[in-house]
């Protein structure tokens, strides 16, 4: 985390963001639903992930996906996306699955909803590197089409490993797919952000996805509150360590 950000330049992103307005919001204003973690059934049938942190490592995984065939998408693939980040972040956010850049370059968010994301990070005081990104899907749906069903259940288990294996301390799902696929639900994303879930033992923010954002610029307050939501959880687990 870094701690040293000013607020000023955390006002110079929020202003980057389109989020100026900021400063008349009345007191007392914040999210819709500021459920406990703790309190929420959400999704989560399955073990905590301290219980299942002793399978392969990220590299491990990552090798396998680099020649996974388990779906369709390998056969228009440029490049296996598996997901970057620090392999011990305490926060891990999921996206939906790579677009044409991620595709040429092999990392996650590296287009433009990536440089959005990057300054919605800086927002709450992280950077990129301070993270763990990684997407529903590993590899690009042509056409940057949705995943469909069988493609998400093809490459279900190494987000899973994924998660059990960072064990952060909070995941965001980034946009209805994220949300749906990890909630194991078909609920429409404006019911489930800005609520804590749990998955795989791990308080889960759903929030919208960053290209939503560029294409309807009135999610950005709601992000805003989702993510702020995220600092402040990260900060109270920090403190009670
Ligand atoms: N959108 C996603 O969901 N993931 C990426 O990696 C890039 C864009």
């Amino acid at each position: 985390m870094k701690t040293s950000q000013t607020v000023a330049d955390t006002l110079h992103y929020l202003a980057d963001l389109g989020w100026e307005d900021l400063y008349r919001t009345p007191p007392g204003g914040g999210p819709a639903v500021a459920a406990d973690p703790a309190a929420q059934a959400g999704a989560d049938d399955e073990p905590p992930a301290a219980a299942a942190a002793a399978g392969p490592g990220l590299d491990e995984l990552a090798a396998r996906a680099e020649t996974c065939t388990r779906c369709r998408l390998a056969d228009t693939r440029q490049k296996v996306v598996f997901g970057t980040g620090d392999p011990r972040a305490r926060l891990l956010l999921v996206g939906e699955g790579p677009g044409a850049e991620e595709d040429r370059r092999g990392l996650p968010f590296v287009g433009r909803a990536g440089e959005l994301l990057n300054k919605i990070l800086a927002a709450i005081g992280l950077r990129r590197e301070d993270v763990y990104i990684a997407n529903v899907v590993k590899c690009r749906p042509p056409g940057n089409r949705e995943p469909q069903p069988d493609e998400v259940a093809a490459c279900r288990s190494y987000l899973e490993a994924q998660i059990d294996t960072i064990r952060p301390e909070v995941l965001v799902c980034l946009g209805r797919v994220a949300a749906q696929t990890l909630l194991g639900s078909d609920a429409p994303i404006g019911r489930t952000r800005g609520q804590w879930f749990k998955v795989r033992g791990v308080a889960t923010m759903v929030t919208y996805h960053p290209a939503a954002l560029l294409r309807n610029e009135a999610l950005k307050r709601p992000t805003w509150e989702d993510m702020q939501q995220v600092r402040d959880r990260l900060r109270e687990t920090a403190e009670s360590r």
